[in-house]
């Protein structure tokens, strides 16, 4: 949840650390630190409220050395204020840390250090992991050994950086569990460490991403990698290809919708490689799919979280329908515990955006436990739920910063299409006829995404309309039932306006009472098979007073003519329909919280990547 950056090297670390925790803003932003060793002591500086506070103070009271250690806090154990902020220093001020994840032990560490006579100076878990390293070294161990020791001693998930003075040379940094990823960055003279990627991207693209139970010794010149257990690990160096411009915000006003509008983009990416229009086949080469395992496949489970599961619900109609494999989706919060009839013909896809959000790591353990193959959606590269995967689909969205996910929405949607187009031809299901349409429909897709932006004027005005509302009402039905659930995310997320997402066919059961002059009703209505349902969705509304802005398909007059506002988005496949449906809705609550003036990119209470459970 929260973002780490480390520095080691000749140049001063503090400009380093805080450009890096600028591009790691959107994982927690409540508090921010930075300590560096400087004529062999460590300072620290830390503040409660976003890194523009920790810069002020920093410019008032400036510090440098080399090596440091930054943060950016989501709180989870102690309010957000500056004695509970990363870097903690422990009670010599000869080690500090900067750590994500919870220390589950934390009150018995915390006891049992306490009884020893050691002072905490905050609330949180983490200073036990100061204070357990110290007491280590006091017991003449070194830093890595003492860190080893620390390690294997807290329980649940972690991403930790280590500094001490005493050594001065180094910074030790460790993965347990699925609390978010740490990655080494690989310089000439120079090493560092993130929690991920976009932070060290201006300096190197050779990077190393740890193993969970793994830790690392870095200094200038060398990284060596082990595992708690002392194994020594060889190390796989990553290239990454991610253009560092691509994590700026460049002409837009904000992340969000800078990232709305490279869909197209991304979407010509995602297609990129993987499409044969001439033989009308797809190639999806890293799920490493046998035809083999497409015939006995009989089950999938799709788990995700937030925006990403209801990409999955729109994938599961997808692979139904085009596959014809029965798919169900689950939250990951709730996978683990649901216990899953799995067994060896059973696959869990999971998809992910950041590919380290906890619950969907641990609904993949369970499927894994449960002896199912492991699939991933994932768009952040060489992230956990990439790693622990028996195959993947990489994305191709690029960094998405913005906490509200778009761009990682959308194209998970071809990617379950791609998906599903080809086990229904591995397991035989389509003919030639049917599988070379669906692909060629995919030509499409990057004119349609670009033709749905096209909506913006429409949905300012829509936006001035709305920007004072209180709740809204978002339906559809069908593949746009999905779209209705996270059109109405979109909008509670950054703008903080209560908004519901509904199955229309299901309005009449209960929250038609709700409606009134006073409720906006969003109806998804795009010519696709449940079009005329929605029609009469539309009058239900329209009869009880409610001011209904419609998402149509250009030229449906109908349409048009019963709703108040409409917003018109271009003719297609109906299987491709919601990516031409959802992005006026992403850019509706865009608008709506732009012009409430609210922190779009970085909404209150949020994080990007939720790391615990
Ligand atoms: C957080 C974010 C959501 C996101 C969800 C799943 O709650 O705020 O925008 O959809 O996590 O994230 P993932 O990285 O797994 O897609």
């Amino acid at each position: 949840m929260c973002g780490i950056v480390g520095y080691i090297g000749p140049r001063d670390a503090t400009a380093i650390i805080l450009n890096g925790l600028k591009r790691l803003e959107y994982r927690g932003y409540d508090s921010a630190g930075l300590a560096v060793i400087h004529d062999g002591k460590i300072d620290v500086r830390r503040d409660a409220g976003k890194l523009s506070r920790l810069v002020e103070l920093i410019e008032s009271e400036p510090i440098s050395g080399s090596p440091g250690i930054g943060h950016t806090r989501w709180a989870t154990h102690g309010e957000p204020s500056a004695r509970n902020a990363h870097p903690h220093l422990g009670s010599t001020g000869e080690v500090v840390v900067v750590h994500n994840g919870i220390v589950e032990n934390y009150l018995e560490l915390k006891d049992e250090l306490s009884a020893e006579g050691v002072v905490f100076n905050s609330d949180t878990d983490t200073e036990t992991i100061v204070h357990l390293v110290e007491h280590y070294q006091s017991t003449g161990l070194d830093l890595s050994d003492s860190a080893r020791k620390t390690f294997t001693q807290i329980q649940g998930a972690h991403g930790i950086v280590l500094l001490s003075s005493k050594e001065p040379d180094k910074m030790v940094c460790a993965r347990i569990g699925n609390a978010g990823g740490v990655v080494i960055g690989l310089g000439d003279g120079e090493n560092f460490i993130a929690s991920d990627i976009p932070a060290i991207l201006e300096h190197t693209r050779k990077v190393i991403f740890l193993d969970s139970r793994q830790m690392a010794v870095v200094t200038r010149d060398n990284v060596h990698i082990e595992t708690l257990e002392g194994r020594p690990v060889d190390p796989q160096v990553h290239i990454v290809s991610w253009d560092p411009v691509a994590a700026e915000k460049g002409e837009y006003r904000h992340f969000m919708q800078k990232e709305i509008h490279e869909q197209v983009r991304s979407l010509t990416d995602t297609l990129a490689g993987r499409v044969d229009f001439e033989k009308g086949q797809i190639r999806l080469p890293e799920l490493n799919l046998t035809p083999e395992f497409a015939q006995r496949l009989d089950r999938i489970f799709i788990t995700a979280c937030g925006t990403a599961a209801h990409a999955g619900m729109v994938g599961k109609i997808l692979i139904e329908k085009i596959a014809r494999i029965p798919c169900e989706v689950q939250l990951g919060s709730e996978f683990r515990y649901s216990d899953p009839i799995t067994n060896k013909n059973s696959l869990v896809l999971s998809i992910s955006q950041s590919g380290e959000t906890a619950d969907t790591l641990a609904a993949m353990e369970e499927g894994r436990k449960k002896g199912a193959t492991l699939w991933s959606v994932v768009n952040a590269i060489g992230s956990q739920a990439m790693r622990i995967a028996d195959g993947f689909i990489s994305m191709q969205a690029g960094p998405e910063v913005g906490v509200a996910s778009t761009k990682a929405f959308t194209a998970p949607l071809v990617d379950l299409y791609m998906l599903a187009v080809l086990l229904a031809d591995m397991r035989g299901v389509i003919d030639n006829t049917v599988r070379k349409t669906l692909v060629a429909d995919l030509r499409l897709v990057p004119d349609l995404a670009s033709r749905a932006l096209n909506t913006e004027p429409g949905v300012e005005i829509v936006a001035g309309r709305l920007k004072d509302i209180r709740d809204c009402l978002y339906l559809g039905r069908g593949i746009n039932m999905p779209i209705a659930f996270e059109g109405a995310l979109k909008l509670k997320e950054i703008s903080y306006v209560h908004a519901e997402g509904y199955p229309a066919g299901e309005m009449k059961h209960g929250p038609i009472a709700l409606i009134d002059k006073m409720m906006p009703v969003v109806c998804i209505a795009p010519k696709d098979p449940w079009h005329d349902k929605m029609i009469s969705q539309i009058q239900q509304a329209k009869a009880r007073g409610g001011t209904v802005i419609a998402i149509a398909t250009e030229g449906d007059e109908l349409v048009g003519s019963l709703a108040d506002l409409t917003l018109w988005v271009p003719e297609c496949p109906w299987m491709l329909s919601p990516i031409v449906t959802v992005i006026p809705l992403q850019l509706l609550a865009y608008h709506i919280a732009a012009m409430r003036g609210l922190d779009v990119d970085q909404p209150r209470n949020l994080a990007k990547s939720v790391t615990v459970e």
